[in-house]
């Protein structure tokens, strides 16, 4: 077979897959581990086996994979996709190049730069300088990278003790913040969790109180991280007041928006990230709320140099850097050498959809996550289980369960939602009680879909009442 009928054959392959995903009630394979298992040919041949049969194991990838562009897909902080920015993955492969140099990546080098100038813009950080990362962890961990950079100028050079280094983080954080905490050389224990509010948003007065009790305990404070989404229940960190409490103690100040700052794209919702400007760096996630394939994510700096010093290597890579690239090398502010172009498959959808069309998109998630929280309030048989401020809507089955038995019944029914396949959420934990988390990220959901998904969870949850032992 050809290359080029082969390419026909996957795009046409891929299309097919794409097109059932918008009417296909079953969004997840039924097949069962140990069967799918058994049942792939997983094996690497010695002799090849040719284009065609790379066809057949396509199909049987997309066969067996969940159809994450489905209306009943709302599980992960992301879903659904940009057509466009299909087109910029398939380029992306397809003029396979690394971000280092601009010598070898031009015109990505110029969209790349382009695209993180906007989003510094967006959110006014004046002369700032970024990347592109491997998502939002990596974005965390840049920041607080940068923050250990700022406070201890000599660190990247000559190493340095953190056992006595604090940074402060809401106790609703992401978990990646702990990962960060040990690459950074401080420590589970020395990222010290702020109490929220019962909104789950950091509370400005415990940030204070946290760190004066760490300085009357001798130890450093040198970073406060604030979150703009919080991943299980969508809560926004009040940015003005914190940072307020960070420049009081000159601490760096990150931003963890990779889910909620989508925001500032929106005059109506912007709101949410009041304050943003007076931050020292921030993270974003585009493969999240913005259907661009996954990986999508940057990294803004207000101070270029921080960011160049923790990505500086001793001068010791003469074999890629030369003066000439100096100004225009955006490997020089990475942590990776090799990187791929994850610009341009952002940079097509940007231009297909506009400033304009990203703000009525989120702004219809938001109409659509309203609905849905409306109709769960409005459901004797479930229970709201935090306050709204994005499109995460937390909730749990109650019907006529005692308190006792709410945990058990709300396990059980996310696994046979599991089991089920039309529907994808995820479950999570709030004050010890099992709930459901839906997300709205995915421009597949309507209103109908998500009163199907409503339906499901009651019937599979008065099914389990039902099965549960007479007190
Ligand atoms: C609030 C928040 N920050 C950071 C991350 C990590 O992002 P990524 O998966 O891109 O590393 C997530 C992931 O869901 C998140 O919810």
């Amino acid at each position: 077979m050809e290359s080029e009928e082969f390419l026909d054959e996957v795009l046409s392959r891929v299309k097919s897959f794409l097109a059932s995903s918008q009417t296909e009630s079953q969004i997840r394979p039924s097949e069962s581990h140990a069967s799918l298992a058994r049942t792939s040919d997983l094996n690497l041949p010695l002799e090849g086996r040719g284009l065609e049969a790379a066809l057949d194991d396509i199909e049987s990838v997309l066969r067996n994979s969940v159809r994450t562009t489905a209306p009943g897909f709302m599980n992960p902080l992301w879903g659904g996709l940009s057509i466009a920015s299909i087109a910029g993955e398939l380029v992306t492969a397809a003029t396979n190049t690394a971000m280092y140099t601009y010598e070898i990546a031009p015109i990505a080098t110029l969209i790349e730069s382009s695209i993180l100038k906007r989003i510094a813009e967006l959110a006014d950080f004046g002369t700032s300088q970024g990347t592109l990362t491997t998502g939002g962890s990596n974005g965390n961990l840049l920041g607080m990278l940068c923050a250990r950079q700022a406070k201890f100028p000599m660190s990247s050079h000559a190493g340095f003790d953190g056992t006595n280094m604090v940074a402060f983080v809401s106790e609703e954080s992401h978990y990646s913040f702990s990962i960060a905490s040990n690459v950074v050389g401080i420590g589970h224990s020395n990222l010290i969790k702020v109490r929220c509010n019962e909104h789950g948003q950091m509370r400005p007065d415990a940030l204070e109180e946290e760190i004066e009790y760490a300085l009357a305990e001798g130890r450093i404070p040198f970073a406060v991280l604030a979150t703009s989404g919080t991943t299980v229940k969508g809560s926004f960190d009040p940015l003005r007041a914190i940072a307020a409490v960070a420049h009081k103690y000159e601490l760096w100040m990150h931003v963890d928006a990779a889910w909620g700052g989508s925001c500032l794209f929106s005059s109506q919702h912007r709101s949410l990230m009041d304050g943003i400007e007076l931050a020292d760096s921030f993270c974003w996630d585009a493969h999240k709320m913005m259907g661009i394939p996954l990986i999508c994510s940057a990294f803004i700096v207000k101070d270029a140099d921080v960011l160049k010093a923790v990505c500086s290597n001793g001068n010791t890579a003469h074999y890629l850097y030369i003066e000439s690239g100096e100004d225009l090398d955006l490997g020089r502010y990475s942590l990776q050498c090799g990187r791929r172009n994850d610009a341009l498959k952002l940079w097509l959808a940007w231009r297909e959809i506009g400033d304009a069309g990203w703000a009525s998109m989120l702004e219809r998630f938001m109409e659509l996550a309203h609905y849905l929280e409306e109709r769960v309030k409005n459901h004797a048989s479930l229970e709201l289980m935090s306050e709204r401020m994005w499109t995460n809507v937390c909730f749990r089955y109650v019907g006529d369960s005692s308190t006792d038995e709410r945990n058990r019944i709300n396990a059980e029914l996310r696994q046979r939602l599991i089991q089920d396949g039309r529907f994808m959420v995820s479950r999570s934990t709030i004050d010890e009680s099992i709930i459901l988390r839906s997300v709205i990220a995915n421009r597949s959901v309507t209103e109908e879909s998500l009163d199907a998904f409503l339906d499901c969870v009651v019937s599979l949850g008065k099914d389990i009442e039902r099965g549960l032992p007479q007190q």
